[in-house]
């Protein structure tokens, strides 16, 4: 059940109530653990990944005194499963958690208040409306781009382990479960090829993410970057309708 806290405004100087702060738990414990234990993963698997594909010049020395190359395949490999298993518990608190845990598994196509909120964030992100819109969970633009870097999550960690399972044999599980991925990209370098430029796809959302988290918290009158460390969200002045 959504718990809703308020917190009453400091007297100012006149002996006005300064102002009323009102607060609603959204985002539970799994939910922002599943966040930061996802961003430091694909962080990993972005620095990795980068050097799988363009590799540092070879090392000094004796092949057997250093194993660099392995060690970064190894981190790749180890945050990329690390990146599933929690996608997987992601998944299942969509089924068990609030009603915050399951915004992105859907999009409300069909809602129409929805839909032209997608058009006044876009207007609000572009600087071209004055007041911000609150809601609790997310906003409808940030809905449909967190939705779609869902989906997008599903395409990397199908690539990456198709291309895992190269290395383990077509008789491993991994190829059994991803092996498909080679009817749709026959050419073992496409898919090599689709999952680098994957990589560039995810560092732009991730920088227009940041940069929206931080925009958000400073302009739309509610909080942002705190509501996914301690799981409320602040509002600044009334409560979103
Ligand atoms: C690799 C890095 C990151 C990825 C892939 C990522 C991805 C996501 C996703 C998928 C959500 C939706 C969560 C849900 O509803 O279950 C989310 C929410 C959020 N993230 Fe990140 N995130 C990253 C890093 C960050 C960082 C560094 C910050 C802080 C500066 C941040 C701040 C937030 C905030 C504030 C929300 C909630 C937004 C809202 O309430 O509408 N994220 N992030
Ligand atoms: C956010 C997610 C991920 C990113 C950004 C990412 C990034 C990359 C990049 C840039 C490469 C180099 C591709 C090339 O130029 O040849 C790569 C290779 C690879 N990735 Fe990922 N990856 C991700 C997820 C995964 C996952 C979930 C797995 C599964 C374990 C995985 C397994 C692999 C494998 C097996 C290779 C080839 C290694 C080699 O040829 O030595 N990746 N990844």
């Amino acid at each position: 059940m959504t718990q809703i806290a308020q917190v009453q405004g400091v007297l100012d100087a006149s002996g006005e109530r300064a102002r009323s702060l009102q607060t609603i738990y959204v985002y539970e414990a799994p939910v922002r653990l599943w966040h930061w234990v996802n961003a430091l993963a694909i962080t990993a698997l972005c620095v990795t990944g980068y050097f799988i594909g363009s590799p540092l010049p070879s090392l000094p020395g004796e092949a057997s005194q250093h194993f660099l190359m392995g060690y970064i395949r190894f981190t790749h490999f180890a945050a990329g499963q690390t990146l599933i298993v929690f996608f997987l518990l992601r998944l299942y608190w969509a089924f068990v958690g609030n009603k915050f845990s399951r915004q992105l598994s859907y999009l409300p196509v069909w809602n129409k208040t929805w839909l032209w909120g997608i058009f006044y964030e876009f207007k609000w992100y572009m600087f071209l409306v004055k007041d911000p819109k609150k809601y609790i969970g997310h906003n409808p633009l940030a809905h449909v781009a967190m939705f779609s870097f869902m989906l997008f999550l599903l395409f990397m960690m199908a690539s990456g382990m198709a291309l895992y399972s190269e290395g383990l044999g077509i008789d491993s599980w991994q190829h059994r479960l991803f092996g498909f991925m080679f009817t749709l990209f026959p050419n073992s370098q496409d898919l090599h090829t689709w999952h680098h430029l994957g990589m560039w796809a995810i560092v732009v959302f991730v920088i227009v993410h940041v940069y929206a988290a931080v925009r958000e918290d400073i302009l739309s009158r509610q909080s942002m970057i705190s509501s996914m460390v301690s799981g409320e969200r602040l509002f600044r002045d009334d409560l979103p309708d």
